[in-house]
Parts: structure tokens; C-alpha cells; sequence
């Protein structure tokens, strides 16, 4: 049984990375439980704002761009206060160690990393104002997993969770919370270049035992972005149908 309730009526969410694949689908389900999204990305997010229909709107960001984020700050104050930042937006390339360059570890942790440190610079005075607001970093089940040439991701992944961590701390009081959402494999255009057999063998490994969906991601951000998840912050939620398990 499916239950749709407007959950998220009232509040302001932004979404990086949202032209495509998760982010797509963050802002969708966000957008159906009642919020009003600001989609952005690299370029103008088109489709989704199509998908979604009038009540949304669509920014350009490149999320490594300290002047990308003040502008969209600015601009979206239009529309009201955002109190929901979903940081989506990443940068995967496969390099081994011994091929990794300076140039390509300095974009993975300005896409992966700089720009959660940028959204709360820009978003969280009106947070504080509203005495609500949430924000949520995607990361990666990566971080625990054995996969050559992506130390350069793991880094800047375990790092969003990191900051999440502190960041929680300095935010509490108003009611703002700071969380990571830990996608395993999933169905997106970041996976195209791998072959059906190497995307079987990562899903054999969950207990559930097919390829994630950009979809099978939402519950969790809906969750921590909600009013329900107000007493969990500085936490993660591993999305991956059971691979990757700890504690
Ligand atoms: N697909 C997976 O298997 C998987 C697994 C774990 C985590 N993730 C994470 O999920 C997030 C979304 O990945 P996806 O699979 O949907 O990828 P995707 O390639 O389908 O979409 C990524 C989006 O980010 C945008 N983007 C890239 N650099 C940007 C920048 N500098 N500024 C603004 N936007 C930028 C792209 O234009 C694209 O629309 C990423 O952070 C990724 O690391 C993905």
C-alpha cells in the first residue's frame, strides 16, 4: 500500500545535480510530497522542472562555484527561504592511484566536498531565521567497500560524512539537522560504462538482489528531510539493499 501524504508542504528545497539520475528523482519525490523545488545543475534542468510542472524552477549551479552559489542564493530568495539543501551533485572518475593527478583529486573533492561547505555558507542564515531546516549530503556506500581507483571518491565521500558530523553540531540549536544518504550501485548514466556481468556481481552481493534504482533512493532523503527525522542528525542511512553493513 502506497501512502502519499504532503509531507513537505510549506517548505523551499533545493537539489543539486538534479538535471538527471538520483538527483532527478530526489527532486520528483520531494516535489510530490508538497515542496517546492529549486532544481539545479550544471545546466538548466529542464526536464525536471517539466516533470515536475509549474510550481518548480530551474537554476543553473555549478556547485565548485562559490559565485554560482550566491547568485542562486540570491535568486531563490523570489521564491521564499529554502530550508531543505539535498547536495547531490558528484564527480566519479575511475583513476588508480598511480594515475590520479592533482587537477582530477581537486575537482572530485570541489564537486563532492566544497560544495557542501558552499550550501551552508549561502543557505544556512535563512535557516536559522526559520529555526527549521535540513540538510542532506549524498555520499556513498563506497566508503566501505573494497574498489580500486576511487580513493580520490572514497576521500571525498567519508568526507561529506565528516562534515555532516560536525556540522550537526553547530546547527542544532535551531533546528537545523545534517545528514548522509550512502547510495549502493545504482541505475543511473554513472553506471552506463560498466557491463550487465560487473553491475551483477555488486548487486549479488546485497541481500537484495537486484540493481538499485535512482528511485530506491528518495525514501531515505524524504525521511531526514521530514518532520519525523527531527531528533536524527549527524547520522548516515545506507541506501543498497544491504551490501555494505557495520556496526
Ligand atoms: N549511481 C551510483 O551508482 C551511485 C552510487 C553511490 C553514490 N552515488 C552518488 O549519487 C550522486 C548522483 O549520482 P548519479 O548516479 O545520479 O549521477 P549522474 O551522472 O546521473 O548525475 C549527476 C549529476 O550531477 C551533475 N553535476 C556534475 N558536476 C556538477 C557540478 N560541478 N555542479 C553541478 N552539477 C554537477 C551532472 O550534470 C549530473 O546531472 C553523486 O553524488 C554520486 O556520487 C551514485
Amino acid at each position: 500500500m502506497k501512502i502519499s501524504t504532503k509531507t513537505h508542504e510549506g517548505h523551499i528545497a533545493l537539489v543539486t545535480g538534479a538535471a538527471q539520475g538520483i538527483g532527478q528523482a530526489i527532486a520528483l519525490a520531494l516535489a510530490e510530497r508538497g515542496a517546492q523545488v529549486i532544481a539545479t545543475d550544471l545546466t538548466l534542468p529542464h526536464q525536471t522542472v517539466d516533470k515536475i510542472g509549474r510550481s518548480a524552477h530551474a537554476f543553473q549551479l555549478d556547485v565548485t562555484e562559490e559565485e554560482d552559489w550566491r547568485s542562486v542564493s540570491l535568486k531563490s530568495r523570489d521564491i521564499g527561504e529554502v530550508d531543505i539543501v539535498v547536495n547531490n551533485a558528484g564527480y566519479f572518475p575511475n583513476r588508480s592511484i598511480d594515475e590520479l593527478d592533482l587537477p582530477t583529486w581537486r575537482k572530485t573533492m570541489a564537486t563532492n566536498l566544497d560544495s557542501h561547505f558552499l550550501s551552508v555558507k549561502y543557505f544556512l542564515p535563512t535557516m536559522r531565521k526559520k529555526k527549521w531546516g535540513r540538510f542532506v549530503g549524498v555520499s556513498s556506500n563506497m566508503v566501505g567497500l573494497a574498489i580500486p581507483g576511487m580513493s580520490h571518491y572514497i576521500a571525498s565521500k567519508m568526507g561529506i560524512i565528516g562534515f555532516m558530523r560536525g556540522l550537526a553540531n553547530d546547527v542544532a540549536n535551531d533546528g537545523i539537522t545534517a545528514n548522509a544518504v550512502l547510495p549502493g550501485l545504482t541505475n543511473t548514466a554513472a553506471i552506463r560504462p560498466q557491463s550487465e556481468d560487473q553491475k551483477r556481481s555488486t548487486w549479488e552481493q546485497q541481500a537484495i538482489k537486484r540493481l538499485g534504482e535512482p528511485k530506491d533512493v528518495t525514501g531515505a532523503v524524504l525521511f531526514l528531510t521530514s518532520d519525523d527525522a527531527a531528533f536524527i542528525t549527524g547520522q548516515v542511512i545506507v541506501v543498497d539493499g544491504g551490501q555494505y553493513r557495520i556496526g
